[in-house]
């Protein structure tokens, strides 16, 4: 049997696992999916080992029992507001006899290109290269073999908290499992719903959570602006439950059953049943009153994310438009409520590409776990071939270098 490989989304609202491997036809099959409610996490971030450690060790057991597996560790996915994004150059001469580009010189230039000064609080999770220059010559993908004097290295460098990134890992291992890898959420939830052409062409991935909102944005090929932020679908339902006095939990309920986040979209006639709380009987009321209360929250978190593509100032380059994903973008009328705010053209994303459990996970709520579990085996083949597998220290500087290659 191949490697099994276990993605782990630690969110907000729900940890979901995801086993899977690489099959004899190369495809990615799913074999597994265990989901569990989190307890431990506030915006993406751990708050609560013990809690956290239980909603992980729930969702691997259950993935587990319906792969017919057990795993050992995980390819563990991060976000929250601590990460950050930066772009970064470098430059090195190439000294060698001939004058060829060689993967040592451009691990060389990346290195180069990663020596900005990370605070001691902070950890480098990846390093993303955009593209090179040689001499005079630029947007090289790939310089090795070429000639020059002088290679120039623009990346993307992602970095996090280094006690956020502790607090992650020691919930895993009190679950009683290895973390194999940290990987930025959204870098592999893209890894997931994206296609090459749509990261080509210029494209925004938008991951609405419980508690995060992670933004990335890909411009020729290779990430170009990262953000997170400390928004979700959560916050939706709270103004539901106070707009309509009613406990979170039947907010929670009417807001999957009858939320939307566009006015027009609804006809002004459907009525809705709420539940009330302290035993009274339950109301009815418009669609429309119910939507009145969410359209505002979601335009707000789409002004937020439009901002961020602003200060990217890569707005106007997106071709391929925005991709949403995440439960939180699973209220009727989202896409609508984005292309309206950012006056850009949007989809939603699933994860794509996949065999087994395909109809179980081509959700958006499963688009991360399976990123995750995509990204974990790219990263397991890769490292299988030219490295030792290491077991993880805090993050290798290793890793940063090695997704160039990838
Ligand atoms: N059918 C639905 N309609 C509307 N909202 C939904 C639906 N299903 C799930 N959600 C919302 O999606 C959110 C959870 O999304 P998701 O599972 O992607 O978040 P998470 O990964 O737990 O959190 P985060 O990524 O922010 O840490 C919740 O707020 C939930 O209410
Ligand atoms: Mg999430």
């Amino acid at each position: 049997m191949e490697d099994v490989i276990v993605g782990l989304d630690i969110g907000t609202t729900k940890t979901c696992a995801v086993i899977g491997f690489q099959n004899e036809n190369n495809q990615i099959e799913v074999i597994g999916v265990g989901v569990a409610p989190s307890k431990g996490l506030k915006n993406g971030v751990v708050v609560n080992i013990d809690n956290t450690a239980s909603s992980i060790e729930k969702a691997i057991d259950e993935a587990e029992l319906m792969a017919g597996y057990e795993v050992a560790g995980a390819v563990v996915g991060i976000s929250g507001h601590h990460v950050k994004g930066e772009n970064s150059r470098g430059v090195v001469a190439i000294s060698n006899k001939n004058r060829t580009i060689t993967p040592i010189e451009v691990k060389r230039v990346i290195e180069a290109a990663q020596a900005v000064v990370i605070p001691v609080d902070r950890e480098i999770l990846h390093v993303l290269s955009k593209e090179f220059s040689v001499d005079d010559q630029t947007n090289i993908k790939d310089p090795t073999g070429m000639s020059g004097v002088r290679l120039e290295a623009e990346v993307h460098i992602i970095t996090a908290a280094v006690t956020n990134i502790q607090n992650l890992m020691k919930s895993v291992e009190r679950a009683g499992f290895g973390c194999q890898d940290v990987v930025f959420n959204p870098l592999a939830t893209a890894e997931a719903t994206l296609s090459r052409d749509e990261k080509e062409l210029g494209v925004a991935l938008v991951d609405i959570g419980g508690g995060t909102v992670d933004l990335m944005i890909y411009l020729e090929g290779g990430v170009t602006y990262t953000s997170v932020l400390s928004v979700g679908g959560i916050h939706v339902t709270n103004d539901i439950s106070i707009g309509l006095r009613t406990p979170i939990d039947s907010a929670e309920m009417i807001k999957r059953k009858y939320g939307c986040a566009v006015l027009d979209l609804v006809d002004a006639s459907e009525m809705v049943e709420v539940p009330s709380v302290g035993g009274r009987a339950p109301r009815k009321l418009f669609r429309q009153e119910l939507t009145q209360i969410i359209e505002p929250r979601m335009t707000e978190i789409m002004e937020m994310v439009d901002l961020e593509l602003q200060k990217s100032g890569k707005k106007d380059m997106l071709a391929a438009g925005l991709v949403l994903t995440g439960g939180g973008s699973m209220i009727e009328g989202c896409v609508e409520a984005a292309e309206r705010v950012m006056s850009m053209p949007a989809r939603m994303g699933v994860a794509r590409e996949i065999v087994g459990l395909k109809d179980r996970v081509a959700t958006p709520q499963f688009s991360n776990g399976v990123g995750l579990l995509k990204y974990g085996i790219r990263m397991s083949q890769f490292r299988g071939r030219v490295f030792e597998k290491k077991k993880m220290g805090i993050v290798k500087k290793i890793k940063g270098w090695l997704e160039n290659y990838l």
